[in-house]
Order: C-alpha cells, then structure tokens, then sequence
C-alpha cells in the first residue's frame, strides 16, 4: 500500500469522519428515494427527507425519475421488473398501486396503524388482499383557478357551466387583447396525450353525466350523445379561448401560463394555489379557486377528478425496515401539515383539516372541501393492471379528438371499441 502523508488536513477530516460515524447507528443505511417533481415537490421531499435523516442518523438519496406521472410509471415498472435495489422508496399515484402491486412491500408490520388517521378511501386504495402496499401522502381533486381581478375588471360572474366558461373566457381575452395584452387566452388545462389529459376529460364526461369509461363493477360506461358532446365541447376551445399550445400542456405548463398573468382560467390541482400565491408571483392575491364548471342536459353535475399521491416500499430494498421508518415519517401528521401550510398539499390525515394553520393558509378550502365531494375516481380498481392501457387509450385518442384529427363522434365509438378488445374475458 503507497503511504499517506499524514497531513494535518487528513488530520482534521479524519476527526470529522470519526465525528459522524460517533452520531450514527450501529448500522447506518442509505435509502433511494424516488419522488416526483411536480411544483414544489422535489425540495419538499428534500427537506423532510433530510430532517428525518438528522433524526435518525440514515442518509437519504433522491433518485432522479421524470416528473411526468406515465413517464415515471414506465420508469419505475423498469426498475422493478429487474428487482432493481436502485430505489427503495417510491411515490406512486393514486392509480399506480394496481399495476406495481407485485413489487410492493406489506407496510402493517411497520405502521403500527399509523394509516388508521388517514381517509379511509386512500388506505383502501393501497390495500391489495388486506396487505397495505401504500401509504396516503396528500390528496388532490381538479379544480377551477379564476383571475377575481379580471372578473371584477370586465363586470363577469363566476361561470357555473362549460358554455359561460366559454363565454366569459372569449369576452375577457378579446377585451384584454384589445387593451394591449395580444398574449391573453381564456382558459389553460392539461392537454398533453399523458395520465394528465386523462384527469381532465374524465372531469368533462363526468359533468355531461356520461359517466367514467368503466364503472366499479367492471362495466364500460363511455358512449351516446353526452360523451360526444362532453368531447366536443373540449375540441371548441382550442384554438379559441385555449392556445393551439395546450395540446403539450401538462400542469406546469399550464400552470406557468397562467401564473405570467396570461390567462382568465386554469384547470389545475391544489398545489398550485401556494405558487400563485408566492411573494414573486404576478398574480399574487388576484386568484380565487372554484368548483369545475358543469356540462350540460338533465345529468349534468360537478366533477372533479380524485388524484393523490402515496408511499411505498419496493420488495426488493436491501433495508425494508429502514425505508417504512422514512415512509411513516414522510407521511406523518408534522410533515403533511407542513406540506400543506408551505405548498397546498392536502393532507391526507382527517385531523389535519381542522387544524387552524392548515386553514389559514387556504382561504379557499370551502370550494377545495366542495370539489373533494364531488369527486370521481378513474377506473383503477375496476380495470386492475389492464388501468395503464385503459388511460393510456383514452388520452391518445380524446388528443387526436382535441387537435381535430377525428371527429368526436368517431372518438367515441373507437373508445367503446377498444374499452371492448382491452377488456376481453374480464379485467
Ligand atoms: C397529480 C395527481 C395524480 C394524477 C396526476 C396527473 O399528480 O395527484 O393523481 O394522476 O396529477 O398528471
């Protein structure tokens, strides 16, 4: 071995190395982390990633993985079809716990029912055959975003139903466009052929009355009149109150149009209330949030599509008890309620939302409360692991519909065509 000069710099490192190690346990381990990034999602992750670090003496690394939900879900599905030990703890959508359930960990010998202050709807969602796969991390619905400024400037009421949507939209960009503003659109969303779109358009059929694709005994519901109109009502904004440009929209996407101050509407998720509402925000204390608008005809309702994000254990972690520790941290009342007071993220734990911090920090959690009742769920549990193909059809197709590549009524009969092939003996 060469020799090491015993340099009073080495010296001095060594001291600090003996330091560290003096502080961790027996044995220390390093958990991979993979967390979405979304907003302000990754520093989130970060910060109480690295807090629960300092608790315990473990390390956390966080894995790169894309932002955008499918992306991260092949990812993922990659990465555990090789029994990969690359990543240990892994965010997963609300719809994603179906298709890896083979690859998750049974979190109940580590939670001491930790999961029973949570909805009983997410802890359902993460329990396969009574073994809990995930843990409830933070709950989202659609909701509407407004400009109250423009509103109130342009004398406008807050639209109830698609067809004002479209009219105060038109009305408000033509009017900001001729005073100067040639950037104004009406209204942002998520138009992306992704699992994004497929949030959005379900929200459009369901408040036609046409139903969710596939209902929870497993039969398919798309088809008729409403879902034609519900997609046909879509396809009209682009181009006219949507930019051409929507159709590559994803959340922040949407979200940065309209936080530059450019558009009257935008369809998104809670967390981009806190980013609104940020010191360096231009629309800083001009936004308001509503329930989403109805179709409509005689079914005609509110819809919100329930999203949310939960943790999990890969089977394959070289540290399983290590991981869960992070997990129960990650998700426990301090760091939801920290989440949700800095960034909007709703807690998932049922005291939370009495909590008067938590309130405080949303004036608008009266129509949050109103879209969480409203919600409707996609078809994850109905379709089992055929979930991803099933989305997967609808986005492309309903974005072909959008971009006027085929006439929503033939979207419509494909979809029932393929919902049929997908669905075979059963799902
Ligand atoms: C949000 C929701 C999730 C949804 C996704 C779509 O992350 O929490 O449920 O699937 O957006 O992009």
């Amino acid at each position: 071995m060469k020799h090491i000069p015993w340099t009073p710099w080495l010296r001095r490192a060594a001291a600090a190395t003996l330091l560290a190690l003096a502080s961790l346990p027996a044995s220390a381990a390093t958990v991979r982390a993979a967390c979405s990034g979304i907003g302000q999602e990754l520093e989130l992750c970060r910060s109480a990633a690295e807090a629960w670090s300092r608790k315990t003496g473990h390390s956390v690394e966080l894995v790169a993985v894309p932002s955008d939900g499918s992306a991260r879900l092949a990812w993922l599905q990659k990465a555990l079809a090789a029994r990969s030990d690359k990543v240990d703890v892994l965010q997963l959508d609300v719809v994603q716990i179906g298709t890896l359930r083979e690859h998750l960990l049974d979190l109940k010998p580590y939670s001491q029912g930790a999961e029973k202050a949570h909805f009983a709807g997410m802890v359902a969602n993460g329990t396969v055959n009574g073994q809990l796969l995930a843990m409830p991390w933070f709950i989202d619905a659609g909701v509407l975003y407004y400009r109250r400024d423009l509103l109130e400037k342009h004398r406008q009421d807050l639209p109830k139903t698609w067809e004002a949507l479209k009219q105060v939209a038109q009305h408000i960009q033509s009017a900001e466009r001729t005073a100067g503003n040639a950037q104004m659109w009406g209204y942002v969303w998520q138009g992306r052929a992704y699992e994004g779109l497929t949030c959005d358009a379900m929200e459009w059929l369901s408040s036609f009355g046409a139903g969710t694709l596939v209902d929870e005994t497993g039969k398919a519901t798309i088809g008729g009149p409403l879902a034609v109109q519900a997609i046909a009502t879509a396809a009209s904004w682009v181009g006219t109150i949507s930019p051409p440009e929507v159709l590559g929209f994803g959340e922040e996407e949407a979200r940065q149009a309209f936080q530059s101050g450019n558009a009257v509407f935008m369809r998104n998720w809670p967390y981009a209330w806190a980013l609104a509402q940020a010191a360096d925000s231009p629309i800083k204390d001009k936004v308001g949030i509503a329930i989403l608008p109805k179709g409509s005809g005689d079914a005609a309702r509110h819809a919100a599509t329930l999203g949310g994000q939960q943790l999990s254990v890969s089977k394959y972690s070289r540290n399983p008890a290590v991981a869960a520790d992070l997990v129960l941290h990650l998700t426990s009342a301090a760091v939801q309620k920290e989440r949700a007071v800095k960034a909007a993220y709703n807690p998932t734990i049922n005291d939370l939302y009495r909590d008067p911090e938590v309130k405080a920090s949303n004036p608008y959690l009266g129509a949050l409360m109103r879209s969480f009742f409203a919600t409707v769920a996609r078809p994850s549990s109905a379709t089992g692991v055929k979930y991803n193909a099933v989305s997967a059809a609808f986005s492309t197709t309903v974005h072909e519909a959008l971009g006027g590549r085929i006439r929503p009524e033939d979207a419509v009969t494909r979809l029932e065509a393929t919902l049929k092939e997908l669905q075979g003996g059963g799902w």
